[in-house]
């Protein structure tokens, strides 16, 4: 079994994603103790945004395609998702390798791997809520994702920004949900 594990917070060790990215890697590695883990910070090496001549380097969408497990830490910057995991989307998702276009629509090629999300966000975005249809970065993943064959699972602390109170009670419960994962 191979875990590919990627972040894209810009905020260190301060970072709540990456705090629950790696405790769902530490879920996932106990349930699974021969399992390989590939490392991706896309934030201490950045890809470049993408060029026609990206395209041209396959390594990014390889080591993507070798995964059975993908973990994820995803904060909201700006409504949506670091312009770093962007950069790391565009190059997985490619016409004729995890999807393609059909007489019927799109197909999707990845099916079959598991992608684990950790969400973080400032605020409240939940359905019915003032600023839910400013929600693009649960709603994109799972779209996009979705578009390539795969259901994504997430794992979500919300409300970081309102108070340091919320901040830590929220990280507590979004760490606590991550046991749920290896069962
Ligand atoms: C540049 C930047 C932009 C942000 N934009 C939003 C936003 O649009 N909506 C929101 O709810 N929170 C926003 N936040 C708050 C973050 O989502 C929150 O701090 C979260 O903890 C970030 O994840 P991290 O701790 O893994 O870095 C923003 C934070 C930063 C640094």
């Amino acid at each position: 079994m191979t875990i590919l594990h990627i972040d894209s917070s810009i905020n260190g060790e301060n970072s709540a994603s990456r705090a629950i990215s790696a405790r769902i890697l530490d879920q996932l590695t106990a349930a699974n103790p021969g399992a390989d883990v590939v490392r991706r910070d896309l934030v201490s090496k950045p890809l470049p945004h993408l060029t026609l001549d990206a395209f041209a380097d396959t390594e990014v969408l390889d080591e993507f395609l070798a995964a059975d497990t993908v973990v994820i830490g995803a904060p909201m910057y700006n409504f949506t998702l670091p312009t770093q995991l962007k950069a790391w989307i565009d190059r997985i998702v490619l016409a004729g390798k995890t999807f393609r276009y059909t007489k019927s629509g799109p197909e999707g090629l990845a099916a079959g791997k598991r992608v684990i999300i950790a969400l973080a966000r400032g605020g409240y975005y939940s359905h019915g809520s003032p600023a839910a249809a400013l929600e693009h970065l649960e709603t994109y993943l799972r779209g996009v994702f979705n578009f390539i064959g795969i259901e994504p699972e997430f794992v979500a602390a919300d409300g970081l920004a309102i108070s340091p109170e919320q901040r830590s009670e929220s990280i507590k419960v979004a760490l606590g949900e991550t046991v749920r994962l290896a069962a």
